[in-house]
């Protein structure tokens, strides 16, 4: 059974997507055995808690500099004995020791159709503003590696969602969790939790 650590700083709607697959036990030799937030107020503690699973803050604002703060956050993964590290809407962004610690073993969701509207600056309801400004018919959700590069790695799956007339970037935000994000995350993690997944040459290749 792999050791899964999920990363949150926000409401922890796909933590909760996460922990409720397991639960139905559609997350295959995998189990979250710890969370980890990078603010206290993060409402996916709550959730971590509620769920019985250890939970913890590291908090880049409490440490002087990134390498003390990276230092903590990877002494804190390893006590976890994380074999996946799973970044659900998680604010912070990696530093470069901890993406080669856990090559192509850190995976993240972002609401949107990869290569579009991503990489630095495009989070949150950002991405679904720029989506709506640019006049896009569909966006969507994708789950991919971390790497060095922002929203830059492998990608695992993706999923697209129809954009409609009138959509504010609230509804579009929930449209795409409720029928991408909720339902892409936990078969990613299940993918790479039953070793499904492979990485050659920058890409994924998925066996079923
Ligand atoms: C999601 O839209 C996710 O794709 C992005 O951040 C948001 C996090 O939402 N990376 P939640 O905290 O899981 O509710």
């Amino acid at each position: 059974m792999l050791k899964i650590a999920v990363l949150v700083s926000g409401g922890g709607t796909n933590l909760q997507a996460l922990i409720d697959a397991e639960r139905r036990g559609e997350i295959q030799n995998g189990k979250i055995t710890c969370v980890i937030a990078s603010n206290r107020e993060a409402f996916a503690l709550k959730r971590a808690e509620n769920a019985g699973i250890a939970a913890r803050c590291v908090c880049r604002r409490e440490f002087e500099s990134f390498e003390d703060y990276e230092n903590a956050l990877l002494a804190a993964l390893d006590e976890c004995g994380a074999d996946l590290i799973v970044l659900a809407g998680f604010l912070t962004v990696l530093g470069e020791k901890t993406v080669k610690a856990y090559e192509n073993r850190i995976i993240n969701i972002h609401p949107s159709l990869i290569p579009s509207f991503c990489g630095k600056g495009y989070y949150g309801l950002k991405v679904h503003e720029a989506a709506l400004a640019k006049g896009v018919k569909v966006t969507g959700a994708t789950v991919h590696f971390v790497n060095e590069i922002p929203d830059g790695g492998a990608i695992i799956l993706q999923q697209a969602v129809e954009i409609q007339q009138n959509d504010t970037p609230e509804i579009l935000q929930k449209r795409v969790m409720e029928q991408a994000e909720w339902k892409l995350l936990p078969k990613a993690v299940s993918l790479f939790c039953s070793g499904k997944i492979t990485v050659k040459d920058g890409k994924t290749v998925i066996s079923e």
